[in-house]
């Protein structure tokens, strides 16, 4: 098994921390597109409830992606030459940005609000007796605009897969998921 990446594909820790936060975004979109979909039940719940403790193991996982891509720089595939490899990189950082940017807004509420905040019971932030209005309002204005941005986002990235494998078939999707 290939660990570390090479200008052929990823190799085996890019593409666990790419899955793993794929399905962990995926999951944030189900639950809340369930809430707007049904509002809250006892069955949304389950998955409301899910989404802070998931949404910070995201936060951690997207930081260790992040600084794994840019120590793997140098030795990644790249996007080529001309427009189209130009707008994938530019949509892949707008990815990356859009996936710290969501949850340390929620953070930055957590840490503003007088709740605390203690994802698998382990406080990350101490509840406080005033609120920090800016910190809190920041979230609550972003936060959730961001997240379907984000959805929209991820949305045109399959579909860019869907288009290097079904009209150029130039192997794209074989660099994060294939086995050669
Ligand atoms: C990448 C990770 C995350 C994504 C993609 C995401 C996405 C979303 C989306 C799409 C909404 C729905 C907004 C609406 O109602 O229209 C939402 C709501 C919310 N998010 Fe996140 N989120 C993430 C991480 C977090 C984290 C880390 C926290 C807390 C620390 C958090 C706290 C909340 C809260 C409190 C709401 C309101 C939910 C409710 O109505 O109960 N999120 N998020």
């Amino acid at each position: 098994m290939q660990l570390l990446d090479s200008s052929e594909r990823y190799g085996a820790v890019s593409r666990l921390l790419h899955w793993a936060v794929a399905v962990l975004i995926l999951w944030q979109f189900l639950g809340m597109g369930l809430k707007l979909i049904f509002g809250r039940n006892d069955f949304v719940g389950f998955f409301v409830g899910t989404h802070q403790p998931v949404g910070f193991i995201i936060f951690v996982l997207v930081v260790i992606r992040a600084l794994w891509a840019l120590a793997s720089r140098k030795r990644r595939p790249d996007h080529g030459t001309g427009l189209v490899a130009k707008a994938a990189a530019a949509g892949h950082g707008l990815l990356y940005a859009l996936m710290i940017a969501i949850p340390t807004l929620a953070l930055l509420r957590a840490w503003g609000g007088t709740r605390g905040f203690a994802p698998f019971g382990i406080e990350i932030f101490a509840p406080r007796e005033v609120e920090i209005a800016w910190a809190t309002s920041l979230a609550g204005l972003l936060h959730g605009e961001l997240g379907w941005v984000l959805a929209v986002l991820i949305a045109g990235h399959i579909a860019m897969v869907g288009v290097h494998e079904s009209l150029w078939r130039d192997g794209t999707l074989r660099k994060m998921a294939g086995r050669r």
